[in-house]
Formats: C-alpha cells, structure tokens, sequence
C-alpha cells in the first residue's frame, strides 16, 4: 500500500457553526481509521502519519425497515407511475447544458467565451469558491444513485429495471446529470478557478461515498430526498439571485434552471412522502423524527482536496456568509417540511408517533434559538486559503 505524505494528524476541534453537521471529526476519524487498519507512525516513512481520505465516522446501520414493509412500496407501483414519474420531464423537452454555454462549433465561439469572461471577471471569489463547492456536489452524483439504489423496496434491481421506482431514479439522476455538466464548464470557460483541484476534490468526493444514514430504509431515504431537493433548491437560487446582482444575467440563468430542476424533484419526493404518512402515519412521524435527530447530512460533508482537512466546514463558512445556504435555511426547510406534511394534524397515532409528532413540531424553533446563540458566541472570523481559486485567502 502506497501511502503519500500529508500534513500530521491532530485532533481539531471546531467551534463555529455552519451546517448543521459538524467536519470535526475527521481528523479524529484518520487516526481511528489509521489504528484500525494496524498502521503506526513507526511504519510511516519519515515519521508522518499516512494520507487518508475522509471517511464517514458513526456507525453504519442497515435494513432498519422490518421486510413486510417491502410490499407497500410494491404495491405503489402503479400509485408511483401515475404520480411520480409525471415530474419527469420528457428528454426532448429537457434543457441541454449547451443551451447556456457558447457553441464550440460556430464561428463566434472565441467571441462568446470572451464575452463570458468579461461577465464573470467582477464577480467575488466568495462567489466562486460557493459556486465550485456547488458544482462539487453536484459532480459527485454516482453517490446519490448509489444511495437510492440501497433502499430496500425500490432499488434497481438490475440496473435496467422496469419498476416504476427504478425508472424515476435512473431518469432523475440523468436529469441532475446536467447540473454538474453545466457548472462544470461554466466554471471551466470563466478562467476563474483551478480547475486541477476541482478535479482532484470530486474524485475524492466520489471515492469516499457517503451514509446520509437512510438505513436501506425507503421511509428515512424519501425524507432525506425531500429534504435535500429543498436544500439544492434553495442554494441554486440564491447563487441565481447573486450572480444577478453580480451583473451575470447568464449565470444567473444558468443557476435559475438548475433551482428550477430541484424543484420539480423536490415536489416528485415530499409526494411520495405524503403518500407514506397518508398509508402509514406512525412509521412515517417516526421515520421524520429519527432523520432529524440524526441531523440531515449535506450530501458533500466528505469534500477535500487533498490539502484543507476542513474544506466543507470552510466552504459552507462561506456560503452561509454570503447567504445562499444558512443555518436559517436548514430550520426553514424542516418548517416547510412539517407544514407540507401537515405534520402537526396528524391524528391516531400511537403513544410513540405522538412523541415524535411532539418532538418534529417543536424543532425549528429550538434549531433556530440555538443558531442565535452559536452566532452570538462565533469564533473570530479567519482568512482561509482556497485552493480552487489558486490559494487565495477567504474570510471563513
Ligand atoms: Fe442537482
Ligand atoms: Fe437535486
């Protein structure tokens, strides 16, 4: 096994608030990762401590749904067909990333990345370092397939499956395909990032996959897609409503349709949701409760890029700074969630639904009380460097 040489690890602690799931184990997490697999700084040439890419640190649980569950999921096939996949939209209807970005087969093609360069020479690289961090994301979508392909009852069994369920996810993940693709050479014409080490981070991003802790279970699975589309949702439109005001009516374009995209996946998942709570209320409140106790994971909290150990916490320091995703959001998007579900009518539930009934209705608040407090006590603000924007510094 080949090691390359990094940094030596340390514990780090992390103080401020971000997102609502903390990085700060992962430092930890190479040291626990490192003893387990039997290394010691004695094996280390020149006395480091190996190179080890960020990995999930709790325990992975599996197959929490009791089997029989599998069948309610069977038997909303048709329910899945006739609901569901009517917010995909038709290939040929579909938006191309071309639509927004110059033709390299016409004669104005130098002329049109010129231009694209001029827009986006004024926009900050608070902006674009938000942008990238996006863009990573996105890329880093065989990890959602894959996570959807874990659930129990809906997975695609062959890969090329006919259930109604399998169809959405391939036809959903081609459609989220086009999001990374349209950052991605966005990103690439404006000249503006390193593009080497966006690279390196999404082959990092992939290679450490993630464990949204959905548990196989298609209950814990719909409601992490819900609330996720949401938080793509909102993030995509307000890098729109940014590179507006930045003067990049394109940019703004291309992120406006992105947001749009989320959307419509964000309204196909939250049914699929309501469909659970209207066949199985219990399960579902239960199933609510346990995601938010768990925290929901943003889908790239493993990003690095070979140099910051706390990349995510300082991109996400960045995009809550400049406002497209906040603390303020996660709260809003739980509100929104709980509403949309009509979480707080619910009714015949058993003495643990209603625990957790209790628990999901009165959490927004308290994630926003304790948001305040972690404001009011935020550690000084410290400069950063980037390596996406060339080892600039920013303000995290
Ligand atoms: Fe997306
Ligand atoms: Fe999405």
């Amino acid at each position: 096994m080949a090691f390359k040489l990094q940094q030596p690890l340390t514990f780090k602690s992390t103080s401020s608030f971000t997102f609502p799931r903390s990085h700060s184990l992962r430092s930890s997490n190479r040291i626990i990762m490192a003893s387990a697999l039997g290394i010691t700084s004695k094996e280390i040439p020149n006395g480091k401590k190996p190179y080890m890419p960020p990995r999930e640190v709790h325990i992975q649980k599996t197959h929490s749904m009791p089997p029989q569950k599998i069948e309610i999921f069977k038997s909303l096939e048709n329910w899945a067909e006739g609901n569901i996949l009517v917010h995909l939209k038709p290939v040929e209807k579909c938006w191309q990333p071309q639509d927004f970005l110059p033709d390299p087969a016409s004669e104005g093609f130098e002329e049109q990345v010129k231009e694209l360069r001029e827009r986006t020479k004024e926009i900050p690289d608070d902006y674009f370092v938000v942008l990238v961090g996006d863009m990573i994301t996105e890329e880093a979508l065989p990890t959602y397939q894959t996570m959807l392909n874990t659930l129990d009852g809906v997975r695609d069994e062959t890969g090329a499956s006919l259930s109604s369920w399998a169809i959405w996810t391939r036809a959903w993940t081609a459609e989220e395909n086009r999001h990374g693709d349209l950052l991605n050479k966005y990103l690439y014409l404006s000249g503006r990032v390193d593009m080497k080490k966006l690279e390196k981070t999404i082959q990092y991003l992939i290679g450490s996959g993630m464990d949204p802790q959905t548990e196989n279970n298609p209950y814990l699975g719909f409601i992490y897609t819900s609330f996720q589309e949401r938080a793509t949702f909102i993030s995509h439109g307000n890098t729109a409503r940014l590179a507006k005001e930045h003067g990049d009516l394109k940019l703004a374009q291309v992120c406006g349709i992105i947001a749009a995209d989320e959307k419509r996946h964000e309204t196909a998942y939250t049914k699929i949701v309501e469909k659970l709570f209207e066949i199985d209320p219990d399960d579902t409140i239960v199933a609510l409760a346990d995601m938010m106790r768990k925290k929901i994971s943003m889908p790239a909290h493993l990003m690095y890029d070979g140099e910051d150990e706390n990349l995510f916490e300082h991109y996400s320091s960045v995009a809550q700074r400049i406002g497209v995703y906040t603390a303020k959001d996660y709260a809003d998007i739980l509100e929104f969630l709980v509403e949309r579900w009509n979480v707080a009518k619910l009714t015949g539930l058993s003495g643990e639904g209603h625990k957790a009934q209790d628990f999901v209705c009165g959490l927004a608040p308290r994630i926003r009380k304790l948001e305040e407090r972690a404001q009011a006590r935020a550690k000084q603000a410290s400069l950063v460097p980037f390596s996406w924007i060339f080892g600039k510094q920013l303000t995290v």
